[in-house]
């Protein structure tokens, strides 16, 4: 099988490099792949959002199936394309993107099918937004409705603040049509939990629960970035909170969207706060997380390209879907000033890492020199243990082994998983 992957982050590359142990893909394409992916996969210079480009592309090879993973194409209706074309693929119609392209068509539907989430307001006025935030009490949480590259949240602790993202978002447009309706939500408190899951339209399977770690500095200190390491399994996510996120949250989700008569196929992200009043939906991702993705996939015993195609031709229900007891952590190298401005260009240098972890590219680019810097995030050190304390040490003890100019990490990764592992 050839298969097309769009996007070049390292959920990419960890999609594509578990795609790569299937002994029945033959081609790998990549628009337009990394640095790193370019040592397995046939990488094109098309951008993902480039929906002509990947049109072309994909008429002029012989592509079996596509993955199509990042949120602008998938908002922008490019699975829909594909399929029209005749590639089947895995990912989302754009109907079914809203849930993750408009916060207020996923807090609509949460509030219709009765799922539990944050208590919010949808303001589509900057009048009746400023009305809001001035007669409610703080904290609260300001959100842009449409996509924002992950920076449309904004936690305001007092009227002020609130007052001031709403400006921000609806003034002076800082994402432009995205913030021109937002939401005013209730602030929740509780451990997050990511939990990504294949999902067939009828059929929702979870895979292993994992933990983001968002802010750029320790702690939870600084401004949000895409994610900065991640731990799975979630330690905070007991077996009961499963069990009730199955039946409150998940079954639900999917089942209101296919009554809504757009049904959700590809990767559903489940963005989860247990709060004290049990677990509640944060948000709703239509794809893999980036860094989640390649950080549980190398968990994953049975086979990823069956059950991305099981997605597509709704037989999730009878295709086995496996993963390991073991652990695993990812700990994000980042360029200096990232989230902010930083350089590109910077040389990588990698000495040989320890059996069982992997250095997974998200922004490089390859040179006749050898690998340099090519974005924010730049590279991910991802270590699988038998238990989480290990693999984080061993993350931390390989990420020492490479550098670049300027690079950055943060120190806790895990830490809070680590304390209540212990606590017990
Ligand atoms: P999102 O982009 O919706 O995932 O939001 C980014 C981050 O903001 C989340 O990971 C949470 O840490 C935080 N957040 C979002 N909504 C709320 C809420 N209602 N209460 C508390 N924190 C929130
Ligand atoms: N890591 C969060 C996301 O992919 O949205």
């Amino acid at each position: 099988m050839n298969i097309l992957i769009i996007g070049g982050g390292g959920r990419e590359y960890g999609i594509a490099k578990k795609l790569r142990e299937d002994e029945r893909v033959e081609r790998l394409y990549a628009l337009p792949g990394n640095g790193g992916m370019a040592e397995f996969c046939e990488c094109f210079p098309v951008k993902a959002t480039d929906m002509e480009g990947v049109r072309a592309f994909a008429e002029a090879h012989p592509v079996d199936f596509a993955v199509v993973t990042p949120d602008d194409p998938l908002a922008m209706g490019m699975a829909d394309m594909l399929r029209g074309m005749g590639v089947p693929c895995f990912g989302p119609s754009k109907a079914a993107a809203r849930i993750e392209a408009s916060k207020i068509f996923a807090k609509s539907l949460m509030e219709k099918y009765g799922v539990p989430t944050a208590r919010a307001a949808k303001l589509d006025s900057l009048e009746d937004a400023l009305k809001y935030v001035n007669e409610n009490e703080p904290p609260m949480v300001v959100k842009a409705d449409g996509l924002a590259l992950g920076k449309g949240v904004f936690i305001c602790r007092t009227k002020w603040e609130a007052e001031a993202a709403v400006r921000e978002l609806m003034e002076n447009k800082l994402f432009g049509e995205s913030g021109a309706r937002v939401l005013v939500e209730e602030f929740l408190e509780g451990p997050e939990v990511t939990v990504l899951s294949f999902a067939d339209g009828r059929t929702v399977v979870p895979m292993v629960a994992s933990m983001d770690h968002k802010t750029i500095f320790e702690g939870g200190k600084g401004p949000n970035t895409g994610g900065m390491g991640v731990i799975a399994p979630n330690p905070f996510y007991t077996e009961e909170a499963a069990k009730e996120c199955m039946e409150r949250i998940f079954l639900p989700t999917i089942n209101a969207m296919r009554a809504e008569g757009c049904p959700f196929s590809g990767c559903l992200y489940f963005g989860l706060m247990l709060t004290k009043n049990g677990p509640k939906v944060i948000e709703y991702n239509c794809r893999f997380g980036d860094p989640e993705a390649q950080t549980i996939l190398p968990l994953m015993e049975s086979s990823l390209l069956d059950a991305m195609l099981a997605c597509e031709n709704g037989t999730l229900a009878e295709t086995p879907v496996v993963f390991s007891g073991r652990a695993a952590a990812n700990v994000v190298l980042v360029s200096g000033g990232y989230p902010g401005k930083y350089e590109k260009g910077l040389p990588i240098e990698a000495g040989e890492l320890d059996e069982g972890v992997s250095l997974v590219h998200a922004g490089t680019k390859k040179t006749e020199e050898g690998f340099v810097t090519a974005g924010g995030r730049v590279l991910n050190v991802v270590a699988v243990r038998d238990d989480l304390e290990s693999a984080v040490e061993a993350a931390y003890r390989n990420a020492e082994r490479v550098s670049f100019p300027g690079m950055f990490m943060r120190r806790d990764i895990g830490k809070t998983a680590i304390d209540e592992i212990k606590r017990g």
